[in-house]
């Protein structure tokens, strides 16, 4: 399952980078305005520190063939590897279309809450699609079950659009989901800390180190031996 960081603070991406196999970042317009000011300043110190890496960038306009130009704008700035973020709605699926046809700009369809909706997107042509894992638990459906289900139907349908799920709120869904084989999830930060932290974990490395240390000395390491 490769991991993307669904986050736009760039210290933070650079944190998740530092320690942890991650293979890009999406964003969202509710993730950039955290961020405020101009995006594309924040979008472009993203592209710098993750080079060519996956990031996806989501379209705001309303019409299909603004949400085609507006694609065509973001990959000009942000450059290859970019996807656009394109809602699955009617005129979302229209700019889809109009997109497949006439570009090679890859897009990811976003807001996506059923299984349907995922289908029809992959008709269009997308790359990935991006089920709301929590959001469809907090509107009294499974998420976790509705994301298997569209992958079942790429499967059997031999589509080769891709899940790249999203919205998570603990660990325990992302587990689910990369044991099913969903290949690609993206997290938050925090998300990302906690698939590897408690206090267990800490104790038994701690214990290691001082095991070490009573026979070979404070700070002593293995580079200390020949
Ligand atoms: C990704 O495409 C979504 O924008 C994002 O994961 C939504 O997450 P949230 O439900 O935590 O806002």
């Amino acid at each position: 399952m490769r991991l993307l960081i669904d986050d736009a603070h760039i210290e933070l991406i650079n944190k998740a980078y530092e320690f942890y196999p991650v293979d890009g970042v999406t964003t969202n317009p509710t993730i950039l305005s955290k961020i405020g000011g101009n995006p594309f300043d924040t979008l472009k110190s993203i592209r710098k520190l993750i080079g060519d890496d996956e990031l996806h960038v989501q379209a705001v306009s309303r019409k299909a063939e603004d949400i085609v130009e507006e694609a065509k704008y973001i990959i000009n700035i942000l450059g290859g590897n970019t996807y656009v973020k394109i809602p699955a709605i009617p005129e979302g699926f229209k700019a889809m279309k109009m997109l497949d046809c006439s570009t090679q700009i890859l897009y990811t369809a976003t807001a996506i809450y059923t299984p349907m909706q995922a289908y029809l997107a992959a008709e269009c042509g997308a790359a990935y699609v991006a089920p709301y894992v929590n959001r469809i638990d907090n509107m009294g459906f499974n998420g976790l079950e509705i994301t298997k289900q569209i992958q079942d139907i790429f499967e059997n349908n031999e589509m080769e659009t891709e899940v790249l799920a999203a919205s998570f709120k603990n660990s325990q869904q992302v587990l689910e989901l990369c044991e099913y084989g969903i290949t690609a999830a993206t997290v938050s930060p925090d998300l990302l800390v906690a698939f590897a932290k408690n206090s267990a974990i800490d104790e038994a490395v701690e214990t290691f180190i001082e095991d070490f240390e009573s026979f070979a000395g404070k700070g002593k390491t293995m580079r200390d031996f020949k």
